[in-house]
C-alpha cells in the first residue's frame, strides 16, 4: 500500500540524504539534542542516574538553566520529562507503567489486540498502522524524553484513537506487559551496535527473546526492519537456535522487492537509508 514514504500531516518527513555512509553503515545526521544524557540512557541496566518525584505536582522544582536542579548536582530533571506529565492521556512516563501492567486494555478503553513498537522516533510507523489497523491498540515506546514528548503531541495533534507512547526502554517491557498481554511485537531500524565489544547492548538476545515468549500468547508475532546485515543476520540466528519456541515466517534480504514489498510502511530512518541506496532486511518470527 504504502511503498514509499507519505508524507502526512504532522508528521516530519526525512529530510534528503545527508548521513554519511562509513563502512556500509549510514550514520544520520539527525538532531540530537534531545537526548537524555547518554552516560544516562545507555548504561545498563536502567537510568538510575535520573532522580524525580514520581508527580510533577510532588515537589516545586526550580530547574536551572539546562534542566539542573540547584539542590544536587547529581539530581538532573530533564524539561522534556515535564511535559510529559502534562499529557497523560497521550503518554506514559516511566514511573507510571508499572501499574499497567495486565490493564492496557483498560488504559486503551477497549479490548482488542494490543501490538507494541519500540523505538518509534518520529511515530510515522504507528501513525500510517492506526489507519491500515483500526481494530488493534497501538503503544509506542520511546526512550528520548524530547521524542516521546513530540509523539504525544502527535498523537494529540492527529487524535489518534488507539495509539498511545510511553517514555520507555525496549528491554524493561517485562516490568510492564503482563503474560501473554502483547500480540506483535515491532522493532524497525534499531541501533546496531556495530562493534564486537558493543553487541551486548543489542535489543535481541536470548534473554530478550525469553521475555518476547513469555509476553506473548501463541501465534504472536515479532516484526523486525534493519538496514544493518549483520544484525539482520544476527537476530535470525537467535530465533533459529530458538526454533522450538519460534517459527520465522518470512525473512528477507531486500524488503522493498519481496512479496511484503507493497505494503511496507517506510519509516523515516528506512526511507533515509534507502535514499543511500540501502536494502531493507526484514523478518518476522512467529511465537509457537
Ligand atoms: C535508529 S532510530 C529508528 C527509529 C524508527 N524506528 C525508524 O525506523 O525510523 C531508533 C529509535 O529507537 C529509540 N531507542 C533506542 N534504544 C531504545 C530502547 N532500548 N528502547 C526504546 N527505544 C529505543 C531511539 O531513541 C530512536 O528514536
Amino acid at each position: 500500500m504504502n511503498e514509499s514514504h507519505t508524507p502526512q500531516p504532522g508528521i516530519e518527513t526525512p529530510p534528503p540524504a545527508q548521513g554519511e555512509v562509513r563502512g556500509g553503515v549510514l550514520s544520520p545526521t539527525t538532531d540530537d539534542t534531545d537526548a537524555a544524557p547518554k552516560s544516562t540512557w545507555r548504561s545498563r541496566p536502567g537510568r538510575s542516574a535520573v532522580q524525580v518525584p514520581a508527580t510533577a505536582d510532588d515537589a516545586p522544582i526550580e530547574l536551572l538553566p539546562g534542566g539542573m536542579r540547584p539542590a544536587s548536582k547529581h539530581y538532573v530533571v530533564n524539561p522534556y520529562l515535564l511535559k510529559i506529565r502534562e499529557m497523560p492521556e497521550w503518554v506514559v512516563e516511566g514511573t507510571r507503567l508499572a501499574p499497567l501492567m495486565g490493564q492496557w486494555h483498560t488504559y486503551f478503553q477497549r479490548k482488542a489486540p494490543f501490538w507494541l513498537e519500540i523505538g518509534s522516533c518520529k511515530g510515522e510507523y504507528l501513525t500510517e498502522l492506526s489507519q491500515r489497523h483500526p481494530e488493534v491498540n497501538l503503544l509506542g515506546l520511546e526512550i528520548k524524553y524530547k521524542r516521546t514528548w513530540r509523539l504525544g503531541r502527535l498523537a494529540k495533534r492527529l487524535d489518534l484513537k488507539h495509539v498511545r507512547f510511553a517514555e520507555a526502554e525496549g528491554e524493561a517491557i517485562g516490568t510492564f506487559i503482563a503474560p501473554g498481554e502483547i500480540d506483535r511485537v515491532i522493532v524497525n531500524f534499531p541501533d546496531p551496535w556495530e562493534k564486537q565489544k558493543e553487541w551486548k547492548h543489542r535489543l535481541f538476545q536470548p534473554k530478550f527473546l525469553d521475555q518476547l515468549y513469555t509476553l506473548m500468547p501463541p501465534g504472536g508475532e515479532i516484526w523486525f526492519k534493519t538496514d544493518h546485515e549483520g544484525y539482520f543476520d544476527w537476530t535470525n540466528d537467535l530465533f533459529r537456535a530458538d526454533e522450538h519456541r519460534w517459527d520465522i515466517t518470512f525473512a528477507t534480504r531486500d524488503l522493498h522487492h519481496s512479496a511484503l514489498g507493497s505494503e511496507n510502511i517506510v519509516t523515516w530512518f528506512e526511507a533515509l537509508f534507502t535514499s543511500h541506496g540501502l536494502p531493507t532486511y526484514a523478518m518476522i518470527a512467529r511465537r509457537r
